[in-house]
């Protein structure tokens, strides 16, 4: 199975989709590491923690419990964890394996990045949207009350280690909401993956293994192209955030409970490509086309009493405002995009209408 290099001038690593890759999970810490740590939910381990003990191979590990949830991506969690690593006896030999969703994922790697200025971590996500993005990448952190993400630092991992084998305990919203980051890699990148998204719609959904592993093999080498070219979002990164500026602000107006991050990043597609055809970038099949394929692995939240101005109004809170202005990064054709500032109010306000309707 596919291993994909990332290259950043602070580490080359690998990140691994393979069946059956956590059974091999020791061979991946480095033989002079201390203590290990594995950052872990209850679910995750209820489901998975054999395969997890079974890859150690009789290497002793500590579990730290995150008991899970966006409301709890928070400094105070990681600092629990930190307390506890010292009790349990961590130190700057330490290694963290971050085993679980996006959020483990995100506060195993913040917490590895500041453990006593920073220890190895190893990414072991096991939701698709984690693997396919969250994992890869080595952007890692917390909330803050005023907004998501707002506290972090770039920490690549030792090895991204993706089983697509665990998926298959996902609950059906979840693994939904994760399709809708690989529909984004589709549109920014591949036209073959796209078009496996359209045509392949039952197989998707059925979780056939075969097409589930294509899927994610291919979207982690987008993700895996693209940090390699631009690990700090000074340029090529930004193309990742398709769909996802108006996502956030469409999370975040809504208190961070009512969409799973895939699905506002779904409807944020479907604005985005309605605002690239608006612009004058995009043509209006192109646009049906995206349009069709996220809403194909829908359904969706409720939209109805999202007001259209109070979600503009959280777009210039987006972090990734740069000096107060908005990005959109706009589709020109299915795989290849251009990150545009200065677009009109006017235009950003019907696209999140007719996303909205
Ligand atoms: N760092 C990045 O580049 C990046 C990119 C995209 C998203 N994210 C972050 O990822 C987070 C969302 O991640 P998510 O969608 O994976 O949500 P999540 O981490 O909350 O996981 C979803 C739920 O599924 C459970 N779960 C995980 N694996 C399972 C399995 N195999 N079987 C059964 N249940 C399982 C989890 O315990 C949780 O209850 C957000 O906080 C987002 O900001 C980060």
């Amino acid at each position: 199975m596919p291993a994909f290099a990332v290259s950043t001038p602070a580490q080359t690593y690998e990140a691994i989709v393979e069946r059956g890759v956590l059974r091999r999970l020791r061979e991946f810490i480095p033989p002079r590491a201390g203590k290990v740590f594995a950052v872990t939910t209850e679910d995750v381990w209820q489901w998975h923690g054999d395969l997890f003990t079974e890859g150690m191979a009789g290497r002793e590990f500590e579990l730290l419990w995150f008991p899970g949830g966006e409301e709890r991506k928070r400094m105070s969690s990681v600092e629990a964890m930190a307390e506890r690593m010292v009790e349990l006896g961590g130190d700057r030999s330490s290694v963290v394996i971050a085993f679980g969703g996006g959020i483990v994922n995100d506060l195993g790697g913040f917490l590895a990045a500041i453990f006593m200025r920073g220890v190895p971590v190893i990414q072991a996500p096991t939701t698709l949207l984690a693997q396919v993005d969250a994992a890869v990448g080595g952007k890692t952190g917390a909330n803050l009350t005023s907004g998501k993400n707002l506290v972090g630092a770039f920490h690549q991992p030792l090895a991204v280690l993706t089983d697509p084998g665990v998926l298959a305990t996902l609950p059906e919203r979840e693994y939904r909401a994760g399709v809708q980051e690989v529909i984004k890699c589709g549109i920014i990148r591949s036209p073959g993956l796209f078009e496996l998204m359209h045509t392949c719609s039952k197989h998707v959904l059925t979780r056939d293994p075969e097409v589930v592993e294509r899927m994610i093999a291919e979207s982690v080498r987008i993700k895996c192209a693209v940090v390699s070219a631009d690990e700090r979002e000074s340029g090529l990164r930004r193309i990742l955030n398709f769909g996802h500026t108006i996502g956030h602000a469409l999370e975040a107006e809504t208190g961070y409970t009512h969409f799973l991050h895939g699905e506002a990043v779904g409807i944020g597609m479907i604005a985005a490509a309605h605002l690239s055809h608006l612009a004058g970038s995009l043509g209006s099949a192109a646009r049906d086309e995206i349009i069709e394929a996220v809403e194909r692995y829908g359904p969706f939240p409720d939209l109805t009493g999202i007001q259209v101005e109070s979600v503009m109004g959280r777009l210039d809170k987006d972090k990734k405002a740069v000096q107060g202005t908005v990005h959109f990064v706009l589709v020109t054709r299915i795989g290849e995009t251009e990150v545009v500032a200065g677009i009109e109010a006017a235009a950003v306000r019907e696209a999140i209408r007719l996303a909205l309707r």
